[in-house]
């Protein structure tokens, strides 16, 4: 289903609240099935349990892959640019891309992977990353992505989760100048998973790597031989498609379950209606696909929509801060998505990177992971968009599998840092404090949203009460997203951010449980407490305040023992940014640290730190005072 008028966005909106049923299941039916489902939905938020198209049969590769076979067969799926502009791009018809994903399903179904086996895919992002996800659903192993920047403790803990037969990775990675160790951080990590049965290792770079005798084998030596078809295995629409980690305000990073119906009807609704795409259009997402945004809308969303999809293994800064525009040039880019960060960090450079290139083919922008602040916003519609193009700011969460709250390009009219609209089907409310739905609009409260939708979490693995616990316990019948936001007059949905201890890095989540614990393991660090502070370009930085024995002696190397710790357990991307030694932290009689101050303190608002008479100790916030002012 198109929505092509505003219009027509309001009576389809009304319907989809009036019928959901008959809304989803009109959907529903433009996908190939295996068999019918025999009921649309079965759900209650008390378990919680909710169930789309049950007793349906399908396999997402044939939607994706085999039913555009007939009529685009030829046409391009995947373009691949490499990480250095001077080598060869790649290029993938349905045709082909269908028969890699065939032989990279008969290599796993080979070495014994069987349909609910948990395959880890921690690759970079080439091209046999998006074929190893799409093997994996086609003969129903579960696929769990770990983005490739995350160290070997963080794969061990996601191994060892989801308890993986099988892990896909590669000898090393390009980023940027540079070339990265892979294979041996896999190697690192499995030290602790010695059920790990195989580890496919791709060759990127070229390098030889030690290869354990009965567990590794090489991709590129075994993949030729593989034949290029396999049935696809047929699947349960409630049936597990993938599990991807994320972190919560809990120490340890969670398994969000996704289904195959439902996560198929939602990512195909979403990017056909978000991002409205012609037929011939060029389309790129710059997420990785360790990310659910590279997972919804660089993987399947387009290729279920048959649509050409760019996947791109660089960074947005190599050779040149123009690189990104280098390439909407080269090949046309008609639509393209990407997250504020990236846009922040591109606008420091100024106009001339721009101006090199002429970005006419752009007809669609969109943002996505964070908040997008208005300086950004018109610096991308006015530098980039040349004030033609709507953007499309997305709204959404790895828990929601797909965009939630959204214009849609063209379609319903753009706001500057506003997510805009609920698209239909998706029933947003805002609660107050104690919990109550405030009807009227000019508000601001709790983001929760009410009725189901086919794309949304099902479980965190292997502990369903997490799940309950932490979506839905704290407003009883509502679905809660961790957000606040606003709403304006319109309707206009604008999201504040999280009010939860999730910390948003360059539209990355990290919980600061996750960030303490990883800094406790570090030499003399007796305790600590990290806060999230605005940062110019990642949206978010870390603010790390740490208690260590003896803070006046060798503090630097404190400092940088922390760091290492960081890296260590999670990865660079989670490295604080500051890092304060301190002697106490502001805790109340009971014990409970006082994040409120820390906070205000890192965002360098010392004249608000509010009542600190009812902390234990308020000398501890001289103390931190005089470190940081
Ligand atoms: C934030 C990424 C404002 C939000 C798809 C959410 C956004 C978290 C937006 C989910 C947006 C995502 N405007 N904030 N358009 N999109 N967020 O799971 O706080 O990596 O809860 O999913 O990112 O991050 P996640």
């Amino acid at each position: 289903m198109r929505i092509k008028s505003l219009e027509s966005y309001k009576e389809v909106y009304n319907k989809s609240v009036s019928n959901p049923e008959a809304f989803w299941e009109d959907i529903a039916s433009g996908f190939t099935w295996k068999q019918k489902w025999d009921k649309v939905l079965d759900w209650n938020f008390t378990e919680p349990s909710v169930k789309w198209f049950q007793g349906g049969k399908l396999n997402i590769t044939e939607n994706c892959l085999d039913r555009h076979i007939e009529t685009k067969g030829h046409h391009t799926a995947l373009i691949w640019e490499p990480n250095d502009p001077k080598e060869k791009s790649r290029k993938y018809t349905y045709q082909e891309l269908l028969e890699e994903v065939c032989r990279m399903a008969n290599l796993l179904k080979a070495q014994g992977v069987k349909k609910g086996d948990r395959v880890c895919i921690y690759l970079p992002m080439v091209p046999e990353l998006m074929i190893s996800v799409l093997a994996c659903a086609r003969i129903g192993a579960v696929h769990s992505v770990v983005f490739a920047g995350f160290s070997a403790q963080s794969i061990a803990d996601r191994v060892q989760d989801a308890q993986a037969k099988v892990v896909i990775t590669s000898d090393g990675l390009n980023r940027g100048s540079r070339q990265q160790a892979v294979k041996r951080v896999v190697d690192e990590a499995l030290e602790t998973c010695p059920f790990v049965e195989r580890v496919l290792v791709l060759n990127v770079l070229g390098w030889e790597v030690p290869m354990q005798e009965g567990r590794d084998i090489s991709i590129n030596e075994t993949i030729q031989a593989m034949p290029s078809w396999i049935e696809a295995e047929s699947m349960d629409a409630e049936d597990m498609l993938f599990i991807l980690y994320t972190s919560g305000s809990t120490g340890k990073p969670k398994g969000v379950v996704h289904t195959c119906g439902g996560y198929m009807v939602y990512t195909a609704y979403t990017f056909l209606n978000v991002f409205q795409p012609e037929p011939h259009e060029i389309y790129w997402c710059t997420a990785d696909v360790g990310w659910v945004t590279g997972h919804s809308y660089l993987v399947y969303g387009p290729l279920l929509n048959g649509a050409t999809t760019l996947m791109f293994e660089g960074v947005p800064t190599w050779p040149d801060a123009g690189r990104f525009w280098q390439i909407i040039d080269k090949y046309g880019v008609n639509i393209f998505y990407t997250a504020p960060t990236a846009i922040r960090s591109l606008m420091s450079f100024g106009e001339d990177p721009v101006l090199n290139y002429s970005l006419h083919s752009l007809k669609v922008l969109g943002t996505v992971g964070e908040p997008i602040n208005e300086e950004a916003w018109k610096w991308y519609f006015v530098h980039i968009g040349k004030e033609k193009c709507p953007i499309v700011d997305t709204w959404w969460q790895t828990e929601t599998g797909g965009i939630m709250i959204s214009n849609m390009a063209g379609v319903t009219p753009h706001k500057p840092a506003h997510a805009t609209l609920p698209l239909p089907g998706i029933q947003p409310v805002l609660l107050n404090g104690e919990g109550k739905v405030i009807e009227e609009n000019g508000v601001e409260g709790y983001l929760c949203i009410r009725f189901p939708w086919p794309s949304m979490i099902r479980t965190t693995y292997g502990d369903h009460e997490r799940c309950r616990q932490t979506y839905f316990s704290n407003y009883a019948g509502y679905y809660f997203t961790g957000d606040g936001a606003k709403r304006d007059e319109q309707g206009n949905y604008r999201i504040i951010g999280r009010v939860d201890d999730v910390i948003n890095v360059s539209g990355h989540r990290f919980g600061t449980a996750e960030i303490e614990n990883a800094i406790n393991t570090a030499p003399e660090v007796l305790e600590s407490a990290v806060v999230g502070f605005p940062h110019d370009i990642k949206g978010q930085g870390i603010y790390a305040f740490v208690i260590v024995n003896n803070p006046e002696q060798d503090a630097d190397m404190r400092v940088a023992e922390i760091q290492e710790a960081v890296v260590k357990h999670i990865g660079k991307i989670a490295r604080p940014d500051k890092i304060i030694l301190v002697k106490g932290l502001p805790k109340t009689r009971s014990g409970k640290i006082m994040r409120r101050i820390l906070r205000k303190i890192a965002e360098g608002e010392f004249q608000q730190l509010g009542d600190t008479t009812s902390l234990l100790d308020p000398g501890v916030v001289e103390d931190i005072l005089a470190k940081v002012r």
